[in-house]
């Protein structure tokens, strides 16, 4: 595991002098935005649930509501995976739109049902976010200080993991099977060389309509499909080589949590690498443009 992370860094050494240093950050790919979409909301908020007490998910929501970033008008929608959940009662106390889905495919595949069933309504931006929010602490003032109109792209999870393209994997014991060259070249085309990638982490991001739609519904449409489809190549013995895989939870779930950034083109060059752990919160002498992407 441990050889595993050092060589996801390259060459360790200078990576790590290199982020002392602090260069000019490289920049990406130039990012593909659907830049005549007009939307006609600020912001929506996609919380993912299987079976959060409603206690959780009012406060999550008043969080929510109160924070400097999220406009009043924002439209709050909550899918539930739970078959037993009580709609009724989780909308009286949250005033979300309130959706059951089928228990398949964990969070991605709510995000990406989210998405194409709202591909001509989504907000200027949408917040996707899992009813157990990850750090919530350092989550909540990461939006406050880096989420500006601007904003393409913004991870709310761990960031600075990056791994060479053909050959990604992380300290979590996850490893790529072909996921991100395949992803790289359906968000790219074939003109840009796929290099370094950065990794999303724990399914909560936010993103501009525009960015989501800059690279067109198939791109999601085959992620959801992997997912959701058992006889697909996404669960055959080729890609899963024995890993735990179940509808509810598939193995191909952990590499659509890490592709987040790339298909929302953010995670080549040194997108979100100056980005401030979680923990640190804040670096000396930051700026906004440290963390996530703009889109212009
Ligand atoms: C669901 O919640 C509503 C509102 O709290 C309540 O009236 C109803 O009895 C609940 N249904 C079930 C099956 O518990
Ligand atoms: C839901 O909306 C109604 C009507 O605007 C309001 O009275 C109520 O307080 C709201 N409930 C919550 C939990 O926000
Ligand atoms: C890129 O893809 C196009 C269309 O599939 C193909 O015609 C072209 O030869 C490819 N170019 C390279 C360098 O692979």
């Amino acid at each position: 595991m441990l050889v595993l992370s050092l060589l996801a860094l390259g060459p360790g050494v200078g990576f790590l002098s290199q982020n002392l240093l602090r260069p000019p950050p490289t920049p990406g790919p130039t990012a593909r935005l659907d830049t005549a979409y007009m939307p006609q909301a600020a912001m929506d908020i996609v919380i993912s649930t299987y079976a959060e007490a409603l206690p959780t998910l009012s406060s999550l929501i008043h969080t929510l509501r109160t924070h400097p970033s999220t406009p009043p008008s924002a439209r709050v929608y909550i899918y539930t995976k739970s078959p037993t959940s009580n709609l009724t009662a989780l909308r009286l106390s949250t005033n979300a739109t309130v959706t059951r889905l089928p228990n398949i495919g964990r969070e991605g595949e709510t995000y990406l049902t989210h998405i194409l069933t709202h591909w001509d309504d989504l907000a200027r931006h949408v917040l996707f976010l899992q009813a157990s929010v990850h750090n919530p602490r350092e989550a909540w003032p990461r939006l406050a200080r880096y989420f500006t109109s601007q904003t393409g792209m913004l991870s709310l999870g761990p960031t600075g993991t990056t791994c060479p393209c053909g050959h990604c994997g992380d300290r979590w014991g996850w490893t790529d099977s072909g996921v991100i060259p395949a992803t790289w070249a359906a968000v790219y085309g074939n003109t840009t060389t796929c290099g370094t990638v950065g990794l999303t982490y724990k399914g909560q991001f936010i993103a501009s309509a525009k960015r989501i739609r800059g690279v067109g519904r198939g791109v999601y449409e085959a992620l959801r499909m992997g997912l959701v489809d058992m006889g697909g190549e996404m669960h055959g013995p080729r890609y899963v080589r024995g890993r735990e895989d179940r509808a509810d939870a598939p193995y191909f779930g952990f590499a659509v949590e890490r592709v987040w950034g790339l298909v929302l083109q953010c995670a080549g060059g040194e997108a979100g690498m100056r980005c401030p752990s979680l923990l640190a919160g804040w670096r000396r002498g930051g700026e906004s443009g440290d963390c996530g992407c703009f889109d212009g």
